[in-house]
């Protein structure tokens, strides 16, 4: 009856078994396919069929917020896929697990211990040291007269999270303690190697993988994901595993003396949880998955909002000139800005939601997967459809946004006197909302904002002699810049403030 009464979404016809799988196979990147259908159907929900897999695409705030807030407990789950199932070792995580007990007990675990206030206000003295490092690590490219003052962006954000997550997660910034004793050293090979896999990791977990709709193909790899699943999860083996045991062994030999020490990162949150009966709470495969998903769900969005940020603002003087008036009044020159200044950042952090509304990272949220047959925008949205949202439909909508293409961070001034990064009406999507929603908002916030003001407030970033403005072109893969942002920079700090970090 039910069925009768509504129908699917408008979308391209499909041949029988297969839908529209032959045209997602042949048009790469597939993002971009979609929002070409969405264009030329001139509709803002569309079903596509890749087998017996319905995947509904929306573009325009209205019909996410059916989707994420009125009916938010029926899309709750996540789909089954080899790279999700993958990078979660058999779904012991949360952000990549369908809902269940066992997303419940981690979505837990990370709410209200990884990412508890307590330990929130504890870490900061760790987060201020990696705030330092950043400002201390461009100051030496700086001073260093045979790399041409030049500085990669794109490096510096991308390893500046990596640095973070890594001394939040494991104490550690490098992988090899000494190259700590270096003072300004930059990421050593497994750094690097690191940081990658994480990229890697992000950039194939739900990114249109036939098998994701055929199941039956997994094991023949035919698009090559599979390698490049296996290659990421031996490198986070590699690098993750020898520390995790290490801590384990650790906190097992002070079990065993009837010993404690005080919590000094996440992974001693982990593994020193405990059940009701007081035996550990995670098994090791819960740790590892908590770990991965930890330092993957830091490392896209705050480096790739700020590289995009200054990309914007390297074209737009007086748009930059409003951010610095406000460092000066609110900081001034004489110490360097600190999280305890954000709430007063307002205009840093309307560039920062201006950079994720044009510019996020990836082209949809994660998919929700329907629990049970229901309707959207009167529509039929079947039993365990895909429902993706596009954030460029929602950030770049004409209906909701004047001059969509145009970065003016003043549009997020004019309803609220203190500005904040979550974006509940869905007018674009920063940190979500609903049931699988973002937990780290705080976390993400304050880590995303100390690298754009310390990056603004440290330094006086100019263009390359030879360019007259910044090229704001897309990669044809996805939606970074096509090119690593590198810029001159020169301190505009009195030089002892660069010193005595
Ligand atoms: C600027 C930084 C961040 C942004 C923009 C961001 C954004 C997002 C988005 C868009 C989602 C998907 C929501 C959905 O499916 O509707 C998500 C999920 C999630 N994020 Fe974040 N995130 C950030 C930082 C963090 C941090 C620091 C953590 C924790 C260390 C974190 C943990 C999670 C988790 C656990 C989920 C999955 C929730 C679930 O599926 O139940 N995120 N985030």
């Amino acid at each position: 009856m039910k069925r009768e009464l509504h129908r699917l979404p408008p979308g391209p016809a499909g041949l029988p078994i297969i839908g529209s799988a032959h045209h997602m196979i042949s048009n790469k990147p597939v993002f971009r396919w979609i929002h070409r259908l969405l264009k030329e159907m001139n509709t803002n929900i569309m079903c596509l069929r890749f087998g017996a897999v319905h995947v509904v695409v929306v573009s325009c705030p209205e019909i996410a917020r059916e989707v994420l807030r009125k009916n938010d407990a029926v899309f709750a789950s996540r789909p089954i896929t080899f790279a999700s199932g993958s990078f979660s070792f058999g779904y012991k995580g949360s952000i990549l697990s369908p809902y269940g007990e066992q997303w419940k007990k981690m979505k837990r675990v990370i709410t209200s211990e990884i990412l508890s206030t307590a330990l929130e206000r504890r870490l900061h003295g760790r987060r201020a040291e990696e705030a330092d490092h950043l400002v201390r690590f461009v100051y030496n490219q700086y001073c260093d007269t045979t790399a041409n003052r030049s500085v990669d962006v794109r490096h510096v954000a991308q390893h500046f999270c990596g640095n973070m997550i890594r001394r939040l997660m494991f104490s550690k910034r490098h992988f090899v303690e000494p190259r700590l004793a270096s003072a300004g050293a930059g990421p050593g090979p497994d750094e690097v190697e690191h940081v990658n896999a994480l990229f890697t990791l992000l950039n194939h977990v739900y990114s249109f993988c036939v098998s994701d709709y055929f199941p039956v193909l997994v094991g023949l790899d035919l698009d090559g994901h599979e390698k490049v699943v296996h290659g990421v999860t031996a490198t986070l083996n590699r690098l993750h595993d020898p520390v995790i045991e290490e801590r384990l062994h650790e906190w097992s030999t002070l079990r065993q003396h009837g010993e404690k020490r005080e919590i000094r990162d996440f992974l001693d949150v982990l593994v020193t949880l405990e059940d009701s009966e007081g035996q550990p709470l995670l098994s090791l495969e819960e740790i590892k998955a908590q770990t991965a998903e930890i330092m993957y769900a830091i490392i896209d969005n705050p480096s790739n909002a700020v590289e995009w940020a200054l990309a914007e603002m390297m074209n737009k003087p007086e748009v930059m000139e409003k951010a610095m008036n406000e460092l000066n009044t609110v900081v001034g020159k004489e110490r360097l800005v600190q999280e305890s200044d954000i709430p007063r950042l307002n205009y840093l952090k309307a560039c920062i939601r201006e950079a994720f509304r044009m510019h996020p990272y990836h082209a949809f949220n994660p998919p929700h997967v329907a629990m049970e047959d229901t309707t959207v925008a009167g529509y039929l949205i079947p039993k365990d459809s895909h429902v993706i949202i596009s954030r460029v439909g929602l950030g770049r909508n004409p209906n909701i946004w004047v001059d969509p293409l145009e970065f003016q961070p003043e549009r997020h001034l004019m309803s609220s006197s203190n500005v904040v990064l979550t974006e509940t009406d869905l007018r674009f999507i920063s940190f979500s909302t609903g049931r699988r929603g973002c937990p780290g908002v705080s976390l993400g916030s304050s880590v995303t904002m100390m690298l754009f003001a310390r990056l603004l407030q440290g330094f006086s970033w100019t263009k390359l002699p030879d360019v007259q403005t910044i090229e704001l072109k897309e990669s044809t893969t996805n939606l970074a810049l096509a090119e690593p942002l590198i810029l001159p920079a020169e301190p505009r700090l009195p030089v002892h403030l660069y010193e005595s970090i």
